[in-house]
Formats: C-alpha cells, structure tokens, sequence
C-alpha cells in the first residue's frame, strides 16, 4: 500500500503563508454547497420505539426517515452518558499523543485493514482526505485484533468494549424495528446480521487554514446495513446529499446519527437507499467523530431479498459479501459506486 503522510502532522506544519498540498487541493465547486442549507436530521426516539404505548408511532416515523431520509438521529438510545463521556475523553486524548506513539498501532501493518493511519490511498494521482483515522474490528469477538487497541489512555480498551455492546443492543433493536418495517420477518435479518459484525473507525479531522479547498472524507456511501455516528467533540462537519444538493447536517448533544448502508439498499431492492455523505474541514477547530459500522455476516449473499421482491422484479444482481467487501476496499471512496455495480 502506499504510503501517504500523516495529516494531523502536516496540519500541524503549515502556517498561514504555506499553500496546502496540491494533492489534497479538489477542484472547485464539485456539486452545488450549501453551507447556509442547515438541516436537523429527523429524530427517532428510542426509548419510545420499543416502548407498548408509542411504538407504533414511532415505528411509523422510523420508516418515513428511512424511506425520504436514509438518515436520522436517534436520541433516549440508552447508551449511558458517563460511558459517552469517557470514551470521548480518551479518544481526544488518544489523537493528540504524539505521533510515534500512535503510530504504533499502524494500519495494514500486518496487511490488514486495521489500526491508525490513511485508508483508501490506491494510487500517487489521486486527491487525498484532510483526516487520519483508527479503525478497529470489535465483532465478532473471533475477529479482533487487540494489537490495534490502544493500551492509553488507560480506559480507552475498556470504553472502546463496552460502547461496541452498547450499540450491538441499539442496532438489534433498530433491525428489528427495520425489519418489521420493510415486512420481512425479523428472523430473516437475525440470521443476516447474527454474531453483530461491528468495526469502529474514529475519524480525526485536523484543522486547515484553507478549509474551503479540501474535503475530510471524500463522497461515499457505506458499505454497511446501517451505521451509528457519534459526535465525539462538538465541531459539526457532517455533509449529506439530499436531491442532488449538499446539506451540512449536526447532532443533537450525545444523539447519535443513523445511516442506511448499501447493504439495506440491496437487501430492500432500493425500497430504502444508501445515500452519500461527506465530511468538511474548520479552519480553526479539529473535528472529531466515530462511526460504528453494522455489517452482515460474511456468509451473506448480497442481493434483494426474496420476501421484498415477491412477483417484482430485482433491482440489483448478487455478489457474496467478501467479494463485496474485497472490491469496496480496493477503490477509493467514490460515491454510490458499490450500489451501481450491482444495480441491473
Ligand atoms: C463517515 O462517513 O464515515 C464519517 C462522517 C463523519 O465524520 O461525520
Ligand atoms: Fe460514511
């Protein structure tokens, strides 16, 4: 793989007089921005979706965000605040280490995907993201690499195992609700999703002075049946593209914010969709953020399900999931493209 330097540390090298990189310079004006077209995501209650009295409504609600959103926030997800706060704390505190220290967690360096550093270099041309990042398995359990968690701040391990079961409880729940929603029944997307597949991947977005040329993380969609986004300082950098238009969206204080992955858009035959997203640079302030993806398992054959077609016809052909996940990660992020490759 191809070695790229570290942003934090160039960030940290510039000064005002200094011009950024030509390679991590985009070209003006690539879709229309709309700094201005500020946005609150739709919000889904989690405590009353599962709750006898509202859940109904609340189901309803969930579905409409799905269908005219492919995001939301999820607020009352039962995740305890303290936990929230101290994984925090150690994830700033993990970032601002000095980089030798971080660098011995480096990614791929035992040809994996895992561990700290640049994702998606695939050649010297092409643009690069303003962000490092930590990207760590967590489920299944067989699948960890303690190698890549960090040992300091010393309740970082700890934070990091007790958030990933936190959420693996929120996502059950979402599915269920996801699932009943598409009317598909819900042992159909147990099995799918059964043992949890859960990776984390902290996102370290450095301040740049010309913070109007680069991009954080370049367009893309994920690979995933859904993703669980938390703000982990309170800079907002979050850009979606509703209707063709880029939209900065925030958070509500510790709300975390959902999106569908293209593994949802194929399993629903389009029925819910993955949508592009992009991260966006402060020219002052670093920005912080975690996303915990929730994929299949390895065994699934990604393709529309056979309860959503019915009499219709597919929308998309099938690939196994590992062939999937091998093409994703042999690219560069680039847009919708995993969901194009399969559409018919
Ligand atoms: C991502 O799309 O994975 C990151 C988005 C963000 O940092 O807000
Ligand atoms: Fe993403």
């Amino acid at each position: 793989s191809l070695s790229v330097p570290n942003v934090q540390a160039l960030a940290a090298s510039l000064d005002a007089s200094t011009p950024i990189p030509e390679r991590y310079v985009r070209p003006a004006k690539l879709y229309p921005i709309s700094p201005t077209n500020q946005i609150e995501l739709p919000v889904i209650d989690l405590a009353k979706l599962i709750h006898p009295a509202f859940s109904k409504e609340e189901a309803a609600k969930l579905h409409s965000a799905c269908q005219h959103w492919s995001f939301f926030q999820l607020v009352n997800h039962g995740v305890p605040d303290e936990l929230i706060e101290g994984l925090k704390a150690d994830t700033i505190e993990f970032f601002n280490k000095p980089l030798e220290e971080k660098m011995e967690y480096k990614l791929g360096s035992d040809g994996a995907l895992q561990g700290y550093g640049q994702a998606f270099v695939k050649s010297d041309e092409q643009k690069l993201d303003w962000s490092d990042l930590l990207y760590v398995m967590t489920r299944p359990i067989a699948l960890r690499n303690m190698k890549f968690w960090p040992t300091s701040p010393s309740t970082f391990r700890d934070n990091i195992e007790r958030y990933s079961l936190e959420l693996t409880k929120v996502a059950s729940y979402l599915w269920q609700y996801i699932s009943k929603n598409l009317g598909v029944a819900t042992e159909v997307f147990e099995q799918i999703f059964k043992d949890h597949p859960q990776g984390l991947r902290f996102n370290y977005y450095p301040p740049c002075p010309e913070s109007d040329k680069v991009i954080g993380i370049s367009p893309h969609s994920d690979p995933t049946g859904f993703s669980i986004l938390l703000q982990i300082n309170d800079v907002q950098g979050l850009q979606i593209r509703k209707d063709g238009e880029w939209i900065a969206v925030s958070a509500l204080p510790n709300s975390f914010i959902v999106n569908l992955g293209d593994i949802t858009e194929v399993l629903s035959n389009g029925l819910y969709k993955s949508i592009e997203h992009r991260g966006m640079i402060n020219t002052e302030k670093e920005r912080i953020s975690l996303v915990a993806f929730h994929g299949p398992d390895n065994s699934l054959m990604v393709e529309p399900l056979a309860e959503i077609i019915g009499n219709g016809k597919p929308n998309f052909g099938s690939m196994n999931y590992q062939e999937f996940m091998k093409v994703f990660f042999d690219r560069k992020l680039d847009g919708k493209s995993m969901v194009d490759m399969l559409r018919v």
